[in-house]
């Protein structure tokens, strides 16, 4: 992932300094004029530059994650990491009980992996569901996407209207939408940013531990994700457009 990255480079330097300052502008703004907003972290690299950009410039925003109740064990203890790095603790949301034991008392604990349909389901109850309890009552949300990490995220927009999460729709922004990964990873050296230590062992992308694998050199960095699955059905749910 960072492997080989170049902190000599004055071009990528230049354009991850020019990224960073149209960044922060956005972010001030979403602050300002889209209160009460939050931003949904699944500490993620992307997540982690968001994080920082906003404890530096101290911005009126929520950090929020939504524990899905089966991350991997290094996420736990990234969440311990941005506690102590900027004394800030993440507010947490959790899958409703009562969905979690009908599921898995319908399906079992590891239904996931039998079909697209029961894996959708899964993520429906353990990240869907928190994600519209955690919108809800907000003006704007804000997202670590990046239009090159997916053939769905192909032409992602920084700003668009979400009209299918919170009550009513509400704004969404991904700042990093043009970022590439290695300007990720220069920010994230640069500024000494915490991050995840799975990404250090070929993980690029990561979401819940059993659904979530190692990528081999030229894969595509979500190839980790659902890695049973084509291409086309990658999208836990949170970020489908719905009417
Ligand atoms: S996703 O399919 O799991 O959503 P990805 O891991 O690439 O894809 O995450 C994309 C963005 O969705 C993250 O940058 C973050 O904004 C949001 N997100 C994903 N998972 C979580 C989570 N567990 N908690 C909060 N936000 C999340």
């Amino acid at each position: 992932m960072n492997a080989h990255l170049n902190l000599e480079d004055a071009a990528l330097l230049d354009a991850v300094a020019g990224k960073v300052t149209a960044a922060r502008s956005l972010l001030r703004e979403i602050a300002d004029d889209f209160s009460p907003a939050a931003f949904a972290s699944s500490l993620g690299a992307e997540d982690m530059v968001l994080t920082d950009l906003i404890v530096r410039d101290r911005l009126a925003i929520e950090i929020f994650s939504l524990d899905t109740g089966r991350l991997p064990a290094e996420t736990y203890e990234l969440l311990g990491k941005v506690k102590s790095h900027y004394g800030l603790a993440l507010r947490l949301y959790y899958p409703r009980h009562d969905l979690a034991e009908a599921w898995t008392g319908e399906h079992g604990i590891n239904a996931f992996y039998d079909s697209v349909e029961l894996r959708k389901g899964c993520c429906h109850f353990r990240k869907v569901e928190p994600l519209q309890r955690a919108l809800a009552g907000r003006k704007a949300w804000i997202t670590g996407m990046r239009a090159q990490q997916s053939a769905t995220r192909d032409g992602l927009p920084i700003r668009s209207f979400d009209a299918g999460s919170g009550d009513a729709g509400l704004e969404k922004f991904n700042p990093l939408a043009d970022w590439s990964e290695r300007e990720v990873w220069a920010y994230i050296k640069q500024n000494q940013v915490p991050y995840n230590t799975l990404h250090d062992k070929f993980y690029p992308s990561i979401g819940c531990a059993p659904c979530t694998r190692a990528i081999t050199p030229g894969e595509d960095v979500r190839a980790g994700r659902w890695w049973w699955e084509n291409p086309e059905s990658k999208e836990c749910g949170l970020h489908v457009k719905r009417p």
